[in-house]
């Protein structure tokens, strides 16, 4: 069964009993941490055994299929990365499950921060039909900097990191990817690798720890990556305390497994206010949401493959008739599916010969350490080094083809459910944003219902 679903339907779906319960009775290891001078030195606590300059990935054998079955079938964790389900929140729940916010460590960090300069803005509350309750909100003057309601991107608050939502060069297409690393990834990330393309790469705890071989090899192509949630839920809903513990332990996650700790975050559908961004810039990340969104994770269900392919169509044409001239942007996309990484695999040819440059986020802000660490650094932006070799890839779609086919040997990848069941793990899609097809910045209460509406009737029809 192949389920897209919504956050909120992540909780359908774990009250129906889709949610694989963990099995591991391996004891959870002692945490050493217990004092935390500054909440921004967390991640020095983080022993990973993870040398992020020198990743193996194993060769194991269905790293060489572009069979979403076969590549999405469980392997061993790699040797220097062990899970244990005792250690960790319950994969796509609430990252304080599992007794995940009395931990030492986390109480450390907890008390760190203070939080008596904390702004006082409500937890969000939901509708019964799972989109936000914007009631009593004044979507006018915005006073929280609420994205979701009004796709404020300037906090109105001091201190607290202002997001990154386009690329100022021109002619530029910020290149990102949630929701991975998705176990099916290796032709996709073949295909980057074999075509020199860098990405902003937004992974979900949940995947990290599930999908490790995944994680790795995203950070071994020198993609830029970043923290997506533990479990992917509308993040201005989650009390502080779940919101810091979300974070977290994405946070720990890509550590212990990539050997990086990112220093940027993409809210799940986009939904940040000033108080999480608050609690964000505790842990030293800043939010990167995006001005085009293409709506792939909705093609063949909630929108159909041809009306997605006119968006990126669309986006490409922008590219070269100048709507771009002056500056540039950052385009939503994702890693979800063989679906969503079909498309972008069939549109970076045609993107890349629109475009000047394509390149991760990171790279267009000239960020050039995007990591905690100072070890892993990152090309600034240079118009001659990232303006394509690509044309010349870019006009011929056998190019496409012929660099996804060619896996370049020991590559790797991923497939696994740590929890044993072999089982794809708990289905829990993730789906970003809320616009429309029709360009920049769009958001509305309205079609945040309506995408809500769309995603829980597809998923009972699904389970019905
Ligand atoms: C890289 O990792 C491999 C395998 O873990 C190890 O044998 C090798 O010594 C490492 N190389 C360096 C330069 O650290
Ligand atoms: C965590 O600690 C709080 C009090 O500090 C307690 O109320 C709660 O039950 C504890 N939760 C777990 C899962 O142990
Ligand atoms: C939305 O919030 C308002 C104000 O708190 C409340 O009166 C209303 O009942 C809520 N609506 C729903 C559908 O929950
Ligand atoms: C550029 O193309 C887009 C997408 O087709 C279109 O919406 C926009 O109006 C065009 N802009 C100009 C200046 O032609
Ligand atoms: C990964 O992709 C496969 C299909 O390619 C899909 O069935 C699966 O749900 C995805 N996994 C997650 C966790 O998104
Ligand atoms: C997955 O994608 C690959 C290449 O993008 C394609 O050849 C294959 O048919 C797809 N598989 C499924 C099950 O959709
Ligand atoms: C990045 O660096 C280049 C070259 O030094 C410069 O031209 C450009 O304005 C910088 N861009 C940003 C967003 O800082
Ligand atoms: C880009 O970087 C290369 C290598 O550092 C340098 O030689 C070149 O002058 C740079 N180009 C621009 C436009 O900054
Ligand atoms: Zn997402």
């Amino acid at each position: 069964m192949y389920i897209k679903i919504s956050a909120v339907a992540v909780t359908l779906i774990q009250v129906v009993g889709f949610a694989q319960a963990t099995t591991s009775t391996v004891s959870a290891s002692k945490s050493t941490v217990s004092t935390l001078s500054k909440p921004q030195d967390y991640w020095k606590s983080f022993n990973s055994l993870v040398d992020p300059l020198n990743i193996t990935i194993a060769a194991i054998p269905q790293t060489t299929s572009n069979d979403p079955s076969v590549e999405c079938t469980y392997y061993e964790p790699p040797s220097n990365f062990k899970y244990n389900a005792k250690e960790w929140p319950n994969l796509w729940e609430t990252a304080t499950s599992n007794g995940m916010a009395n931990t030492s460590e986390f109480q450390a960090l907890y008390n760190a921060i203070d939080w008596s300069k904390a702004p006082k803005i409500d937890v969000r509350k939901l509708n019964t039909d799972g989109s936000i309750n914007m009631t009593g909100y004044d979507q006018n003057t915005d006073p929280d900097c609420w994205w979701s309601a009004s796709t404020c991107t300037k906090p109105k608050l001091e201190g607290v990191n202002e997001d990154i939502y386009t690329c100022p060069e021109p002619q530029t297409w910020g290149l990102t990817y949630d929701d991975g690393p998705n176990c099916s990834h290796n032709a996709f990330y073949d295909y980057l690798e074999a075509e020199k393309i860098k990405a902003s790469m937004f992974y979900i705890g949940s995947n990290v720890v599930n999908w490790p071989y995944g994680a790795q090899r995203g950070q071994k192509a020198g993609h830029h990556i970043a923290d997506h949630t533990w479990s992917h839920q509308l993040m201005t809903t989650l009390t502080n305390t779940e919101v810091l513990a979300e974070l977290y332990y994405t946070q720990k996650a890509i550590k212990m497994v990539t050997g990086v700790t990112p220093i940027h975050w993409r809210p799940a559908f986009g939904d940040v206010d000033d108080r999480v961004r608050w609690i964000a810039t505790q842990l030293g990340l800043t939010t990167i949401l995006w001005d085009l969104d293409t709506d792939d994770w909705a093609a063949g269900t909630s929108e159909t493959l041809e009306s997605v392919q006119k968006t990126y169509e669309d986006f490409i044409a922008m590219g070269t008739n100048g709507t771009f001239k002056n500056s540039g942007q950052i385009v939503l996309t994702h890693e979800i599916d063989n679906t969503t990484m079909t498309l972008a695999m069939e549109f970076l040819p045609k993107i890349r010969a629109a475009y000047k440059n394509v390149i991760d986020v990171a790279t267009c802000m000239n960020i050039t350490n995007p990591y905690h660490e100072s070890t892993v650094t990152i090309a600034p932006f240079n118009a001659s080094a990232a303006s394509s070799p690509a044309a010349a890839a870019a006009s011929s779609a056998d190019a496409v083809h012929s660099a996804a086919a060619s896996v370049t040997s020991g590559a790797a990848s991923d497939a696994t459910s740590k929890d044993g069941s072999k089982a794809a793990v708990s289905a829990a899609a993730a789906v970003d944003s809320v616009s429309t097809s029709a360009g920049i910045q769009v958001s509305s209460n309205s079609l945040l219902m309506a995408f809500f509406a769309a995603a829980a009737a597809y998923l009972f029809s699904k389970l019905m």
